[in-house]
């Protein structure tokens, strides 16, 4: 780091030629500034910063003006006015609610607020160094799953914050994604976390997403739905771009969050149910809990969509939906026969297939299409228990109680 005491004798050390050029400089630096002043006093139109200016500009501030151009038209707010999308009610209005359920996710994903570094990694970073420590088969699960979250989070945040948050007309729901893009960036933070505590080869985790086929290809499946709605010129409001905002909504929440994340947290738990990395399954169990709010919310946010423009779901784009989760799934299957070459952890590419099927038929019901897989069974009821709201509460209870009682300022 640099010091007072190196920074000054830096200084003395500079040649004495260097001394005239730094002297022209300055000169012209001075007629610049001095041309400056004379051209600001030749035009009365620009402010010189006076307090007399400046009261001139407030007097003159159009507040009417203003608002139309915040968002939205300028009146107060009526709860019939909101929409999920295509809303000319202002959207910088957040009461009176119309959507609760965005609403209570919000205060529900804020009580459960977390961070990497609370969770001890000790015992990870003694494993991970030990050669005889972890097999190879679970190495290459742990690197491998590091590689595609420490990227995929950050693909969720982006389309979250560039693509979608604008076409959201909905102060709600809005807030949620806030809550949302923060709870990602922290998950990002977990993932690098975790890769510089156990001294991997971050050039390594942080390029499988263009390396790795298994992990490119499910990053490559997403990258096009939200690249159509990053366009600036791209707008809601027409039968055909409303449908492309609901696909995005699928390919995010359904697929990517709902499908691609399952075959991952359920390899790592696993290690951390059997005593191994589980500083590392802890980290994934704090992420599995946001990501299940994640998906819960853009289910709701597809129906409530659904519900208010019909006209979206048709046959084609039922047919459409199907077809994406349906790729997902796939793109997830192989991915667990790239990560699962053999039998581990009490588990294989097959029974991860299962599983999968388990995932994709939940995800299609919920928003409103039939099974694909009638005869698919669950084969890890254990991350079912996990994920159970109740069972997480009683798991992170005193974690929350914590943080509710610190969070709330007494002024006793
Ligand atoms: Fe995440
Ligand atoms: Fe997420």
């Amino acid at each position: 780091m640099l010091t007072w005491d190196d920074f000054n004798s830096e200084e003395k050390q500079k040649t004495p030629e260097a001394e005239p050029a730094k002297a022209q400089v300055a000169m012209q630096q001075t007629a610049v500034v001095e041309e400056d002043a004379v051209t600001l006093a030749t035009k009365p139109s620009v402010s010189t910063g006076s307090i007399n200016d400046v009261s001139e500009a407030l007097d003159n501030l159009d507040i009417e003006k203003g608002l139309e151009e915040l968002e939205g038209a300028s009146s107060r707010v009526d709860v019939d006015q909101k929409q999920m999308i295509n809303c000319r009610a202002d959207v910088n209005q957040l009461v009176p609610f119309k959507y609760d359920w965005a609403w209570q996710k919000y205060l529900d994903g804020s009580a459960n607020h977390w961070m990497p570094q609370e969770i001890n990694m000790t015992a990870d970073v003694a494993l991970w160094k030990d050669p005889n420590g972890l097999t190879e088969d679970e190495r290459r699960i742990v690197m491998r799953n590091l590689g595609f979250f420490s990227t995929a989070d950050s693909l969720v945040a982006n389309n979250i914050v560039l693509s979608l948050y604008r076409h959201i007309t909905n102060p709600e729901c809005r807030q949620y994604l806030l809550r949302q893009a923060l709870e990602e960036a922290i998950h990002t933070h977990a993932y690098q976390y975790v890769i510089e505590s156990l001294g991997m080869d971050e050039g390594e985790i942080f390029n499988m997403y263009k390396e790795i086929p298994s992990v490119a290809r499910k990053a490559a499946w997403a990258l096009p739905f939200t690249e159509s709605l990053a366009d600036q010129n791209f707008k809601t409001g027409s039968l055909e771009d409303d449908k492309t905002l609901l696909r995005n909504l699928i390919a995010f929440y359904c697929v990517l969050e709902g499908i691609f994340f399952y075959c991952g947290f359920t390899q790592i738990l696993s290690m951390g149910n059997r005593n191994k990395m589980t500083g590392t399954a802890e980290q994934f169990q704090y992420i599995l809990r946001d990501e299940s709010m994640h998906v819960n919310f853009g289910i709701d946010m597809i129906n409530q969509i659904k519900l208010e423009n019909p006209q979206l779901w048709d046959e084609a784009m039922q047919a459409e939906a199907r077809n994406m989760i349906l790729q997902g799934t796939q793109l997830e299957i192989e991915y667990a026969h790239d990560t699962m070459p053999g039998g581990i952890l009490g588990m294989n590419a097959e029974s991860m297939s299962d599983y999968l099927k388990f995932i994709a038929n939940r995800r299609l019901t919920q928003i409103g299409l039939e099974e694909e897989f009638p005869n698919a069974t669950n084969p890890f009821p254990w991350m079912s228990e996990i994920m159970d709201l109740r069972k997480e509460k009683n798991f992170f209870e005193t974690r929350v109680i914590e943080y509710q009682t610190g969070g709330a300022l007494s002024w006793d």
